[in-house]
């Protein structure tokens, strides 16, 4: 598609029930890596009384024979991406015969051969690369699929219960499944294929016992354990917090190598991206567990949230993805800490959903203009999503909560619902009035939060006024419902308890007006207030906390995630005053000397201590800055860091050698690995031969988490020993792609200014493939994100290598190269140098021939 050929927008508001429903499925596929015959025998039904044309979708196919109640028929026509066919009766029976081509098939969307395997993805929209159909999420069937290939494709795998199988004539072999589950064709997967295979068992709170296997490349069952155990522990978890039981007796996972993104839901049959399934000590990192343990789960929870109950239509992705993410991330808070995962959530949100909030891709959490679906599995969605979910939580509490989820199920299952009627559920079970709360749906931007203090020692008297405003991309917004939660700390950092004249208040204040004042009295002295006490909405607030009030609530809030909250102040609050005044770029003996607590302390959970030392990430400063001053950020915290390494060495190089960590993947042994890995990231900046030989008994560690806190640490520190250590790291790692992705990531945050050159050379690596989105991602993903001084030289190479690339993936994966241009769509927010160069980048895009609807769509918007 060119831009000549302007793709077209869909609105939430013209949506149309179908005119047909389609009662059955069956599929039969012949497979061949160039010509797939797909033979679909459809019984339709009409909806309506009128004598509508069935319009079909379908992109890539040929069409090899149609019939109608077995007679041929040909009152039908091929107009671009859709089938129409006249006059059908009432009901029917609809035979399509298409080939397909799965071989050169490297969107990843559809039915794709991938290192040797069939696999499909149908997710938003790839069901119509396989066959006509009405795809689209409220056209519910149940499916009978007919796999046949070569005896090589020794699995034959597809959704529900395997119901029979065998040898065809010609010596190939066969496999038929059936899903008793009505589903939208996005959930419809085949995999076909020679696996290595971990099988398990589940015994459901009902006494069911439910087959699990997992699938992966042969030679990887030593990486499998985690993932199943995983599954375990997510079946459980839902049955034990939400009440919710698996329905099928199988529930497979497979693990391929090509995949756009980290895993998918499909009833019965998981497809992971294997970053997201393979884990053992050695190749994988900590978080890579934890990654892995999180996707799992989600992909699970979808059964569920979903599957069963499903969306109407492509803009209520929410509905299903805002709300499994906070499934997921309740799974990890309770299964784990709630603080850590509350800071990695949060991290997100302020980071990147906030600059896509703000930024031309802006859009509600239920958007109502799409170009291509695929642009909108967005942080938003995702992310600002789930927060939307959590805040219904705080205003409901779990109890109430849990209600609504319960009046949800009864009222939708097995239907294709709105966000309203999730909404509706939550609000009828528990009796709170949601009205003003649902404009989260539809209104995007992020609002910005002004909290006013004022303390009366007279009357003993604390007031707190609010005040809510618009975002200012979005002037218009309506004053939202903010669930504001505090806590007030005295001066012994104890917490006061909330009153106001003889009355109990509830620590969450509803805050519903553009201002809005709260009182508290019988406070004896000035409180020190922590406030949006664990993020409880997704809002900016202006900060205006001192020094040492921020220093207070570091050392004693109730809640972990805000003792970070406030350390990131802190630091955040030096770098604005060394932009505005370069002589003064130097931590204060105050905030040196709490780093120092911590870190000589060694207690509590030192997770949290690693997190609580860390400087937050050239994001998280640039999201402080309408123009981001890029140059003075990457200046004054490197200033910072080396400051930390310098005067806190003696303690760093205590804590680094007096912790170690039994090798094990327990909590305790994790958090060891994660304060370790801080101390040596500062420690390598403070080169001497004991720090050298840290660095390299670690680099030696057989445990990935250890050997790339080394890496990553000499890197970033441009540290003398990187060049062997990344040497001997490629040697020894070169058969295993998915640790020489981290190999790539390394060599791309490298900060000489050779980084450029250095990538083009990598792209003629042996491991490296542009067709694969893990490569890509790995290589130039994390320099355009991670390695800011090279991606933003002033001399526009770093945008030009992107630029380059994204013309290449434009042809092969637009999907992949879409989400690759999210860096050029801040390009306003740079100085007049910067935002002109990328800002050419974007216009190469915008005049090149084939430019793909995914990346038209964001182009445009970002150049308007
Ligand atoms: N529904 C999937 C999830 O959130 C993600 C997904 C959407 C996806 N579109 C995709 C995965 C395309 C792979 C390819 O879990
Ligand atoms: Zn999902």
């Amino acid at each position: 598609m060119t831009v000549s050929a302007k793709p077209k927008a869909q609105y939430l508001k013209d949506y149309t029930a179908p005119n047909f429903s389609i009662e059955h499925t069956e599929l039969t596929f012949d497979l061949q890596p160039l010509n797939t015959k797909v033979t679909a025998l459809l019984t339709l039904k009409r909806t309506t009384n009128q004598n509508s044309a069935l319009v079909l979708d379908g992109i890539d196919l040929q069409l090899v024979e149609l019939q109608v109640d077995n007679v041929a028929y040909t009152n039908y026509k091929i107009e671009g991406e859709h089938l129409f066919i006249n006059d059908l009766p009432h009901t029917c029976q609809l035979k399509i015969v298409t080939e397909i081509s799965p071989d050169t098939n490297t969107s990843l969307e559809g039915l794709y051969l991938s290192g040797g395997a069939y696999c499909t993805q149908c997710e938003a929209q790839g069901f119509r690369k396989i066959t006509y159909f009405l795809d689209r999420p409220d056209v519910l069937s149940t499916y009978d699929v007919t796999i046949i290939a070569d005896k090589s494709f020794k699995h034959l795998l597809s959704n529900g219960n395997q119901i029979d199988s065998g040898e065809t004539a010609d010596g190939r072999h066969f496999a038929k499944w059936q899903d008793p589950f009505k589903k939208p064709s996005y959930l419809f997967a085949l995999v076909a294929g020679d696996f290595d295979v971990l099988k398990d068992t589940y015994t459901t709170k009902s006494g069911r016992e439910i087959e699990l296997a997992l699938f992966v490349d042969k030679g990887n069952l030593s990486k499998t354990p985690h993932a199943i155990n995983s599954l375990k522990k997510a079946m459980h978890w839902d049955e034990t917090r939400f009440n919710l039981e698996y329905d099928l007796d199988i529930y497979m996972i497979v693990a391929v190598d090509f995949f756009n993104m980290g895993a998918m839901e499909n009833k019965g049959l998981n497809v992971f991206n294997s970053k997201c399934v393979l884990a053992n000590q050695e190749t994988a990192t900590d978080k890579d567990y934890h990654t892995i343990e999180s996707i799992v789960g989600h992909e699970y929870f979808h059964n569920w949230t979903g599957n069963r109950v499903t969306c109407r239509d492509w803009f209520q992705l929410s509905l299903k993805e805002g709300l499994t993410v906070f499934r997921d991330q309740e799974f990890s808070s309770d299964l784990g800490s709630r603080a850590l995962n509350r800071i990695d959530a949060v991290k997100v949100m302020r980071t990147h959903q906030f600059s896509e909030d703000a930024g031309p891709m802006a859009h509600p959490i239920r958007p109502e203009k799409v170009i291509e679906m695929n642009n909108f599995y967005t942080v938003t969605v995702y992310d600002k999503g789930a927060e939307v979910i959590r805040m219904m939580h705080t205003l409901l509490g779990e109890v109430n909560f849990q209600k609504g989820m319960q009046l949800y199920f009864e009222r939708h299952d097995g239907q294709a619902v709105t966000c309203d009627d999730f909404v509706a559920a939550m609000s009828d079970a528990s009796g709170i009035d949601l009205t003003q709360f649902k404009r989260w749906y539809s209104q995007s931007g992020t609002p910005r939060l002004n909290a006013t203090q004022h303390y009366d020692h007279d009357k003993q008297l604390y007031t707190l006024t609010i005040e809510q405003s618009a975002p200012l991309n979005q002037p218009d917004n309506k004053s939202l419902h903010i669930p504001f939660a505090i806590e007030l700390l005295d001066e012994n950092g104890q917490s006061i308890a909330l009153t106001y004249q003889g009355e109990k208040r509830d620590h969450v204040l509803n805050v519903t007006a553009p201002t809005q004042t709260f009182y508290f009295d019988q406070i004896p002295a000035r409180p020190v207030a922590v406030l949006l006490e664990d993020f409880s909405a997704p809002c900016i607030l202006s900060q205006q906390n001192s020094e040492p009030d921020l220093l207070h609530i570091m050392r004693f809030a109730r809640s972990d995630f805000s003792r970070w909250d406030a350390q990131q102040q802190l630091f955040i609050n030096a770098v604005k005053q060394a932009v505005n005044a370069p002589e003064h770029a130097t931590l204060s003996e105050n905030v040196i000397n709490a780093l120092r607590v911590l870190i000589s302390a060694q207690s509590g959970d030192l997770a949290l201590v690693a997190e609580l030392i860390k400087l937050p990430s050239f994001d998280t400063f640039a999201a402080e800055f309408d123009i981001i001053p890029v140059d003075e950020i990457i200046t004054i915290t490197r200033l910072f860091e080396q400051q930390i390494a310098e005067q806190l060495s003696d303690e760093l190089l205590h804590c680094y050698s007096s912790l170690v960590d039994d090798g094990s993947i327990n909590a305790d042994a994790v958090a060891i690995r994660a304060l370790k890995g801080v101390c040596l990231h500062y420690l390598a900046k403070t080169p001497s031969e004991q720090v050298d030989r840290f660095i390299k008994k670690s680099a030696d560690s057989p445990n990935m988490t250890n050997v790339l806190a080394s890496l990553s640490a000499v890197v970033k520190a441009s540290h003398p020993l990187r060049t062997t250590l990344l040497d001997h790291f490629d040697s020894q790692w070169r058969h295993d792609v998915l640790v020489m992705d981290k190999w790539f990531a390394l060599q791309a945050m490298q900060s000489g200014d050779d980084a450029i050159e250095n990538i083009k050379a990598l792209y003629a690596h042996p491991s490296f493939d542009f067709s694969n989105p893990n490569r890509v991602r790995a290589l130039v993903g994390s320099f355009s994100h991670f390695n800011t001084a090279q991606f933003h030289r002033k001399d526009g190479e770093g945008y030009a290598l992107l630029g380059d690339l994204l013309i290449k993936l434009n042809a092969i994966n637009p999907q992949n190269a879409s989400r690759m241009l999210t860096p050029f769509m801040s390009w306003k927010r740079f100085d007049t140098t910067r935002a002109q160069a990328m800002k050419a980048q974007l216009q190469r895009l915008a005049n090149l021939e084939g430019l793909s609807a995914d990346l038209f769509e964001k182009v445009e918007k970002a150049l308007n």
